[in-house]
Formats: structure tokens, sequence, C-alpha cells
């Protein structure tokens, strides 16, 4: 059941230019939250902006009852949470969404993330390890210094494999490429995707292509967060016809195939 918490901020930090962590006690969100679900902040104490801001769920600290999001600057929202300084409160709704599923019968999972993509993965590769499913990473970023992540995976002793577009770190190339790289390897099977919309449809023809099972978690743009507005409705295919779902209700997670992404067509 979501709850709003007047969370306290301990700890905010930018990582690299534009990329920041912020963690926050939030103890009834942080007992209850999934990997795959987000939250909704209100990133000022006036009513502008209206809207609250969605964020992932980077990690969670169950006995402090804290949350760490980590986020990108992209526009006035972000701008504004960037400036909220430590031993502040701030407005969190959640845990809100719909999380990744565990399915019983897999082994090893490839998490795939594309920028700030990466976010829900993290907390994800913690519960795979803990329940021994052997986890792979595939991260993507535009050049070396903006790869993140890498400490939280380095300390759950994850694998990990990078690409940049720039080549100055890894493959040189897309994160896509990367994954069509490693599928000769077949030591997959089941895929975690996060990243833009073009990426997660990339993802899912592959995916679809060589019979590998999984989901991805989509980051359009939202209203409401709760279902209440339609403001995130994204076409999907049901029963093998064109609907539409909410990102914010009936995902941000969904199945492989389930969405028609970027131009309108899955494969
Ligand atoms: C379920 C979910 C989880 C998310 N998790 C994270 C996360 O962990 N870390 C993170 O950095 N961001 C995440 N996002 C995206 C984040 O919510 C937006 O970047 C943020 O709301 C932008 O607010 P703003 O006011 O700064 O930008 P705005 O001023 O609203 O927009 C600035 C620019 O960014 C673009 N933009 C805004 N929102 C999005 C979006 N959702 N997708 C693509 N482009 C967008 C706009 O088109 C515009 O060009 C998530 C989104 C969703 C729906
Ligand atoms: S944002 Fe309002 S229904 Fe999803």
């Amino acid at each position: 059941m979501p709850s709003v918490e007047k969370a306290l901020v301990i700890r905010h930090r930018e990582i690299v230019p534009y990329y920041y962590e912020l963690e926050f006690i939030a103890p009834s969100i942080a007992q209850e939250v999934l990997p795959g679900q987000f939250v909704n902040i209100r990133v000022s104490n006036s009513l502008d902006p209206l809207l609250r801001r969605p964020f992932s769920i980077y990690n969670v600290d169950k006995k402090l009852g804290s949350i760490t999001v980590f986020y990108k600057v992209v526009g006035r929202g972000t701008e504004l949470l960037s400036l909220m300084p430590i031993q502040k409160r701030l407005d969190v709704m959640g845990p809100l969404g719909r999380p990744f599923s565990i399915p019983g019968n897999i082994n090893r999972a490839y998490l795939i993330g594309g920028g700030v993509g990466i976010a829900p993965l993290v907390y994800l590769a913690r519960v795979l390890t803990d329940s021994d499913i052997k986890v792979k990473v595939l991260m993507g970023a535009s050049t070396a210094g903006f790869i993140c992540g890498r400490d939280m995976f380095d300390q759950l002793g994850v694998n990990y494999l990078i690409s940049t577009d720039d080549g100055s770190e890894g493959l040189k190339g897309k994160v896509t490429d990367l994954f069509e790289q490693q599928l000769f390897l077949q030591d997959c099977d089941y895929i975690y995707a996060c990243g833009p919309e073009p990426m997660l449809a990339k993802i899912t023809r592959l995916a679809l292509d060589n019979g590998i099972d999984g989901e991805i978690s989509l980051e359009g743009r939202m209203a409401c967060g709760v279902g209440a507005c339609l403001g995130c409705s994204h076409p999907v295919l049901k029963d093998g016809n064109r609907s539409y779902a909410k990102i914010c209700s009936d995902g941000p997670v969904f199945r492989i195939g389930e969405m028609l992404l970027h131009n309108g067509d899955v494969r």
C-alpha cells in the first residue's frame, strides 16, 4: 500500500556532473518496496512545479529505513531536487508501480541498463544474488565518466560489462551491441532491461528472436503517478490486439513483447 512520508534527507551528492545520489529516511516505504518499483517525489516545498517526479529505487537499507535514488538533472524539477540540502524533509510517495518478478525457474539473468536506466537494476541485482541467481550486468553510457553504479556492483561481486558511445571504456557502441555480442555465449535465461525506448525496442527484438524471456522497465513521462489521470498511457499488445496500459500502475515493468515500442512495432 503506498504511503506519503516526510522523508529526512541524509545524503545527497553529485557523483559526476549532473548525476546525483540522494538518500532519505522513509521507513514505511523502505519496508515495503520491491525492485522495479518507484517513488514519486515533490521536488520543492511550493506548488510549483505542481507534479511530483518519479524515480526508481536504486538501493534500500531496510534496517536504517532509508531509500537511495540515483538521478540525472534534465530539467527544472530535477534541478530543484539537486538543490535539496541534507537534513531537510522531502515529500515522498511510494512504493508505486509493478515490480520486477523473479520466476522460480531462472538461474542466469542479464541486467541491461542504458544511462540512468541502470538505477532500478542495482537493487534488483542485490535481490537476485540473494536468491542465488547468477547475474551479469551490461551497462551503456555516452562516455566512461557517466558509467554509474559500478561501486555497487563491485560490492555485490557482480560481473559487469560496459559499452560507451565514444569507445572511452569497454565496447565502442551501444549497450544493445554489447547484448548482441554476448548472446552467442548462451549464458542467460532471463533478461531485465531499463533505458530509453529505442534501446528497449532493440533489446525486445533481440530477446524475442533468441527465445529469451524477460522484463523491461519504462521511464516514460508521468503526471499523477497513481493510475488516475491516463497521462502515462502507452500502447500495448493484449491478446493480439492493440490496447493501452498505464505505465505508472500497470507498469513501469512489463513483460518482453507486451509493449508496442518506439515506432509502434515490437519486432
Ligand atoms: C517509473 C519511472 C522511473 C524513473 N526513474 C528515474 C531514475 O531513477 N533516475 C532518473 O534520473 N530519472 C528517472 N525517471 C525520469 C525522471 O522522472 C525525469 O527525468 C524527471 O521527471 C524529469 O523532471 P524535470 O522536471 O527535471 O524535467 P522536465 O522539465 O519535465 O523535462 C526536461 C526534459 O527531459 C525530458 N523528460 C522528462 N521526463 C522524462 C522521462 N520520464 N523520460 C524521458 N525524458 C523525459 C523532457 O521531455 C524534457 O526534454 C523515471 C521516470 C519514470 C516514469
Ligand atoms: S500518470 Fe496518471 S495514470 Fe499514470
